[in-house]
């Protein structure tokens, strides 16, 4: 078998187990850590100073982020969500989210607002990235649901965004005994807020503009 294809089935067994783990919360833990990590990030020092959010609308288990958007929200902060390019396998776009957009249906079955190039901010202009995953390790590596879209969204700024990269994640998507298996494409996460752990790798790594 080629590395290729070992690291393909490898990943698709993780994920499975990821997914598993996070489905199999109950609707009450499942409201405890959404309640702890957007408390977390309330408290961020760093939220003050920032206009606009990229975030994503929770689905499959993932940490229910319905806390923090209405938070940014009641902050007065601009939301952005992810949505996809008409065009496959182009970078994901963010458009802006408010409480009266109505949301639609992509074709990976997520919501996303409407497309509208009026209201689509470059990533260049966001201020704090909140980013999904299925698992990470120790080093910050990260699984998503396989399509590579984050890969392939945080790739074309090659490590020059000015912007916070934070990952979102449940404890159990910590994989503490393993490191996961990555590809050249893999683009790790700098720093990852989960209800218990708080890990910042090297932001600065990241954040050129500002060196
Ligand atoms: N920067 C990129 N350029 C080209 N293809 C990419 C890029 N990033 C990801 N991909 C493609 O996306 C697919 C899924 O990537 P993968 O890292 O396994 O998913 P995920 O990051 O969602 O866990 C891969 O088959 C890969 O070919
Ligand atoms: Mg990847």
């Amino acid at each position: 078998m080629t590395d290729k294809n070992h690291n393909f089935l490898l990943k698709q067994k993780i994920r499975k187990h990821a997914r598993l783990q996070r489905l199999s919360l109950t609707m009450t833990q499942q409201d405890e850590a959404a309640k702890r990590v957007a408390n977390i990030i309330g408290q961020d020092k760093r939220i003050k100073e920032a206009n606009n959010f990229a975030i994503f609308i929770s689905f499959d288990g993932e940490i229910n982020t319905n806390y923090l958007i209405n938070m940014l929200w009641n902050k007065n902060k601009k939301v952005y969500l992810p949505a996809l390019h008409p065009l496959k396998n182009r970078p994901l776009l963010f458009i802006n989210y408010t409480p009266t957009t109505s949301l639609v249906v992509n074709r990976l079955n997520l919501y996303e607002p409407p497309l509208d190039f009026k209201k689509v901010l470059s990533l260049e202009q966001i201020d704090i990235l909140f980013i999904p995953l299925v698992a990470f390790d120790y080093y910050g590596n990260r699984l998503g649901m396989g399509g590579g879209f984050y890969d392939r969204t945080l790739q074309q700024y090659n490590n020059k965004l000015s912007c916070f990269i934070i990952g979102l994640a449940h404890d159990c998507q910590y994989y503490t005994t393993i490191s996961l298996p990555i590809d050249r494409w893999d683009v790790p996460l700098p720093e990852i807020i989960t209800p218990s752990f708080h890990f910042n790798w090297n932001q600065s790594f990241y954040n050129k503009k500002q060196n």
